[in-house]
């Protein structure tokens, strides 16, 4: 069973993109670990980044015409703005975990709202990046 991994904006500069708030992980860290806890789920990843809005709707699209088993997602700011991606989690039958390394609820009220979250089977957020591997266990459940 695959597992899509989709990361949007500026998740390509973790490690050095507020640390304090993101962590000293940069997404090749978690990408390794993910790898490897997969691994023991008996999951095949595919992990990718992108800060184009249209790729997540593609992807997501295409994790579905693939029969991905699940979709793990972390869009990054489009996760507050984008219909877009809210609109394709809800055109497909694979579900999708919303993640996020902070916890959105306790910062900027700009960040309250998720139009993923609205559309996801569930969210893990606030563990920093355990909660990827958290993402894959739940998924390894579905
Ligand atoms: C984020 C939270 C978003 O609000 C922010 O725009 C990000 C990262 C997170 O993982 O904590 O880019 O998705």
């Amino acid at each position: 069973a695959t597992v899509y991994v989709l990361n949007g904006p500026n998740l390509n500069l973790l490690g050095t993109r507020e640390p304090e708030i993101y962590g000293a992980d940069t997404l090749d860290d978690i990408a390794g670990r993910m790898e490897d806890h997969a691994r023991t789920l008996g999951l095949e990843l595919d992990i990718r980044q992108s800060n184009h809005e249209g790729h997540l709707v593609d992807w997501i699209q295409e994790a579905a015409a693939r029969q991905a088993h699940a979709v793990i997602l972390n869009a990054g700011a489009y996760t507050h703005s984008s219909i877009a991606v809210h609109d394709a989690i809800k055109a497909v039958e694979v579900p999708v975990i919303e993640v996020h390394l902070s916890n959105p609820h306790r910062r900027e009220p700009f960040r309250r709202r998720s139009y993923v979250g609205m559309a996801a089977h569930g969210t893990i957020a606030g563990f920093g990046a355990l909660g990827y591997l958290l993402a894959l266990d739940a998924a390894a459940k579905l």
